[in-house]
C-alpha cells in the first residue's frame, strides 16, 4: 500500500483535480482555434527589439512591468528585519553522504513573528561550494526523505468537524511522503544541493489563506485587502523563494551564481514568476506548470483563465480576473512570461497524462520565447515540431514531454541534472 500521508494543501489540490473537469474544457487539438500572439520583440512605440541590449534595457522591463501589474502583481522588496537563523546543521546526515541544515528564515525580525523554513542538504565532503536546486513543497520539508532529523513541519488542513482549515503539526507517519517527487539521493550523487521550503510557511494555499501568510505584513496602514495590482499568492511564494536566495548567498558551503529554482505545477507557475523577477535564479524549471505558466493562455485547450479565476481567486492579483474568457484581449501570453528568464538556461517539462495543463500549449510558448535567446547568441528550441515523449530537446531552452500523470518522476529529476551539468559545464 502507498503511504496515505496527504497534508491538507495537497489534499485540496487532489480534491481540485477530481473537480477541475467541466464539460466546456476542449482537449480535442483540431477544436483549438486560430489565435496570435503579442510579438516578444515588438516594443510598445512600435520600435522592434534587434538587440540584446535593447531586450534588456528596454522590452524586459516593459513585460515585467505588464505582468506585475495584470497577473502576479507587484512584490515587496525583502524587509529590513529579515534575520537568518541556522538552526541546525549536521555534517554527518544521510548515513554520512550529506550536510543538513535548517535555516530559519525571520521575515520581521527573530521575535516569534512570521517566518519560514528551510531545510538544506549538500553533498558531503564537498571540494568547493555546492550549486544547489530551490523548490517549495506542498508539504512540509518532513516530507523530502525518511531523515529523521528533519524537524517536523506544520500543515494546513481541514478540519472534519467544521471545514474550516486549521493548521496542524505533521506526524511522524508523514514521513517522506513526498520523496518520489524530491529525487534526494540522485541529486547528492550527481553532486547538487537541494533546498525545499514548504510554501505554506509563506501563505496557506487556500482562497481566504491571505490574514495567516506573510502579505499582511506589508499592508499601508489601515490597508485590509490587496490592491487591483498588489501582489496575490504566487507573487508571495515567488517572494518567498528570493528570500531563500537572500541566505543562500550568506552561505559559503553554497554556490550562489548556481542556484536553480524548481516548481512543480502551481508551484512551477511560481518558479517561472520567482526567475522572472530576480535574475539571481541562475536556471528556471517549470514542471507541469500549465495555466498560468509555461501555457499559452489563447490556446483553448485543457484549463483556461476563467478556470483559474474561479478556483483559486487567490493565486493571481485582482486584475488578472479581468482576462477570464477574453484571453485575446491579454497584452501578454506564456512566452513572455518565458521570455523573462533569458539568457538563463530554462526547462519547461510536460506529461501526456496531464493535458489539463495543455503540454502543446508549453512547447509552442518555449518555442515562441526562443527568438529572445537568439538575441544573446544563444540556442532557443530549435523547431516548432514537438517531439515525443522521452526525446528532450535540451538548448538553452529545454523541452521534455514523458508518458505518465501529473507529478515529478525520477525520470524529469534525470534530465534537470543532465541539463544542469551541461549547461554549467563551465562552472
Ligand atoms: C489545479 C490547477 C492548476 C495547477 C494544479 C496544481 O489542477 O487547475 O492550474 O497547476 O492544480 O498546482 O497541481
Amino acid at each position: 500500500m502507498t503511504r496515505l500521508a496527504l497534508g491538507g494543501a495537497a489534499l485540496a489540490a487532489c480534491l481540485a483535480v477530481a473537480a477541475q473537469r467541466p464539460d466546456t474544457t476542449n482537449y480535442e487539438e483540431a477544436k483549438v482555434p486560430k489565435y496570435t500572439l503579442p510579438d516578444p520583440l515588438a516594443m510598445r512605440n512600435g520600435e522592434r527589439v534587434r538587440d540584446a541590449k535593447t531586450w534588456t534595457t528596454r522590452r524586459r522591463p516593459e513585460i515585467l512591468e505588464i505582468y506585475r501589474s495584470e497577473v502576479f502583481g507587484r512584490s515587496p522588496a525583502a524587509p529590513a528585519k529579515l534575520d537568518f537563523e541556522v538552526a541546525s546543521v549536521d555534517k554527518a546526515a544521510l548515513g554520512g553522504k550529506a550536510v543538513r541544515k535548517q535555516v530559519t528564515v525571520w521575515f520581521a525580525g527573530r521575535n516569534g513573528g512570521p517566518k519560514m523554513d528551510i531545510l538544506i542538504y549538500l553533498p558531503a565532503g564537498a571540494k568547493k561550494p555546492a550549486p544547489l536546486f530551490l523548490g517549495l513543497g506542498f508539504l512540509g520539508n518532513d516530507s523530502v526523505s525518511l531523515d529523521p532529523g528533519v524537524k517536523l513541519g506544520e500543515e494546513w488542513a481541514p478540519d472534519p468537524a467544521t471545514r474550516k482549515m486549521v493548521k496542524r503539526a505533521n506526524a511522524e507517519t508523514a514521513r517522506g511522503a513526498a520523496a518520489q517527487r524530491w529525487q534526494l539521493d540522485m541529486i547528492l550523487a550527481r553532486g547538487y544541493g537541494l533546498a525545499t521550503i514548504n510554501y505554506a510557511d509563506i501563505e496557506p494555499d487556500f482562497d481566504g489563506g491571505m490574514p495567516y501568510g506573510i502579505r499582511p505584513l506589508f499592508f499601508r496602514p489601515g490597508q485590509t485587502q490587496p490592491a487591483p495590482d498588489d501582489w496575490a499568492a504566487i507573487g508571495a511564494w515567488a517572494w518567498g523563494l528570493s528570500r531563500a536566495m537572500d541566505y543562500l548567498e550568506t552561505d559559503r558551503d553554497i554556490d550562489a551564481k548556481h542556484v536553480a529554482v524548481f516548481g512543480h505545477s502551481r508551484l512551477g507557475k511560481t518558479a517561472l514568476w520567482a526567475g522572472a523577477q530576480d535574475t539571481r535564479f541562475a536556471m528556471v524549471i517549470s514542471n507541469e506548470s500549465g495555466e498560468g505558466g509555461a501555457a499559452i493562455s489563447r490556446r483553448n485547450f485543457g484549463e483556461r483563465t476563467a478556470d483559474l479565476n474561479a478556483r483559486f481567486p487567490h493565486w493571481f492579483c485582482a486584475n488578472f480576473k479581468k482576462y477570464s474568457g477574453r484571453e485575446e484581449e491579454m497584452p501578454f501570453d506564456a512566452h513572455m512570461l518565458l521570455a523573462l528568464i533569458a539568457p538563463r538556461p530554462l526547462y519547461v517539462a510536460s506529461a501526456e497524462g496531464d493535458q489539463w495543463s495543455d503540454p502543446r500549449g508549453e512547447f509552442l510558448a518555449a518555442v515562441a520565447a526562443s527568438p529572445v535567446w537568439a538575441l544573446f547568441g544563444k540556442r532557443g528550441i530549435g523547431t516548432d515540431q514537438m517531439p515525443g515523449n522521452r526525446q528532450p530537446i535540451q538548448h538553452a531552452v529545454a523541452y521534455h514531454i514523458r508518458e505518465g500523470k501529473h507529478d515529478v518522476t525520477t525520470y524529469d529529476w534525470e534530465q534537470y541534472l543532465k541539463f544542469a551539468g551541461a549547461q554549467w559545464k563551465s562552472k
